[in-house]
């Protein structure tokens, strides 16, 4: 049972539930009325075995796996908190943007446990989720500069204030963890891609391949990755049969690429923002997602704050990847508000968080 003394400020207890994709996870932590937050569990089951047959995430496959293992880990996240149902002042759920069946099993789950224990329910988007974990990590508060880059997304926004987001810029063809998940299929390497071609990297050299970087230089303010991915796919078939030499120099150049054209695109958006922060004192800059946890990325971007005098947030490696704290840290951050969602409230494939975007050609559900 959690305990609160008098002076403490009140705190908010929230359940979070991710099954949008390919993790099924829970956590609960505590929001206190200052708006600092407290991790009081977290379990994460990747199902990373049940897709690697196939070479990516199958979604009847990753809806069944979150059905099996929910309860259980639902389970786990409210002991490991030493908390029960009655201790909650809300239970949240992503229901989207992802895959429609497992939103709906995450979602549905949630909805009859507030239900069952006369809850507020919270319907949380998955990407204001990664976009706020710095709130609870670095106890840092809008407005900020995001670049948010997971398996699904690459965009650059404007964090306005919580549940206020203006995009400046999405991918016009792949997002980055898709087209690091895509090099790493074609090179043969295992899933999930991203973190495989970062320790393969580690051994290459960077400048063996001269791989092109999208976009580089361009007024227009998007991403693209498709066309170097496919650069990647002519070099390996040009280089067949591949070495581990030449696997290790392709991963590299690869991420010396990405590198180059991510951090041309957010020198971009900073020049195009930096009269949004008129105090040097607090400019920042957060990365968040799941190819956040990329280290030769993050050290880039460092570079890249210094340059333009932004402070540089990311969440730990552990919080970049998908997660319920996350989901929970949101969901507490709308019950702050005086927010909570009806129990009809929909699964949501696509779910911009900047309703208002205009469309951007080839971005399709990414934007
Ligand atoms: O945020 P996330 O866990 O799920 C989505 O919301 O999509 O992001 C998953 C993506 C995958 O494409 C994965 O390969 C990529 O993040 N990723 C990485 C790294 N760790 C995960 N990409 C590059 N380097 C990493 N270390
Ligand atoms: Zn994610």
């Amino acid at each position: 049972m959690a305990e609160t003394s008098d002076s403490a400020p009140h705190s908010a207890l929230v359940l979070g539930i991710e099954t949008s994709c390919d993790e099924t996870a829970a956590a609960v932590v505590a929001r206190d009325d200052t708006g600092r937050g407290r991790i009081l569990s977290n379990v994460v089951l990747s199902q990373f075995d049940k897709h690697a047959l196939y070479g990516g995430v199958v979604p009847e496959i990753a809806a069944r796996a979150h059905t099996e293992s929910l309860d259980r880990l639902v389970k786990a996240a409210l002991e490991g908190a030493d908390v029960g149902l009655d201790d909650l002042s809300g239970v949240a759920a992503a229901t989207g943007p992802g895959l429609i069946g497992g939103l709906i099993v995450g979602a549905t789950t949630a909805k009859a446990l507030a239900l069952a224990a006369r809850k507020p329910f919270l319907a949380v988007n998955h990407l204001e989720a990664h976009a706020l974990t710095v709130g609870l990590t670095d106890q840092l508060r809008p407005p900020y500069l995001m670049l948010l880059v997971s398996g699904g997304h690459t965009q650059l926004l404007l964090v306005e204030a919580v549940g206020r987001y203006r995009r400046l810029a999405t991918t016009i063809d792949d997002a980055l963890g898709e087209a690091f998940d895509k090099t790493a299929k074609l090179l043969g390497l295992p899933m999930p891609g991203g973190p495989a071609v970062e320790k393969w990297a580690l051994a290459g050299n960077g400048t063996r391949f001269p791989l092109p970087r999208p976009m580089k230089g361009r007024e227009d303010p998007h991403f693209s990755f498709a066309g170097l991915k496919t650069a990647v796919r002519h070099a390996a078939m040009h280089e067949a049969p591949l070495s581990e030499k030449t696997i290790a120099d392709l991963c590299a150049s690869f991420q010396a690429a990405v590198c180059d054209s991510v951090s041309d695109r957010v020198r971009h958006a900073m020049r195009a923002v930096i009269t949004n922060f008129p105090d040097k004192a607090h400019r920042p800059f957060v990365v968040a997602g799941g190819v956040a946890a990329n280290k030769a990325l993050r050290q880039t971007l460092v570079e890249v704050a210094n340059e333009y005098d932004f402070s540089f947030h990311a969440p730990p490696l552990e919080l970049c990847g998908d997660n319920g704290v996350m989901i929970a840290w949101a969901g507490a951050e709308r019950l702050s508000q005086g927010k909570s969602d009806m129990l009809d409230a929909p699964a949501r494939p696509r779910w911009p968080l900047d309703s208002d975007a205009p469309k951007a050609i080839g971005a399709g559900v990414k934007a």
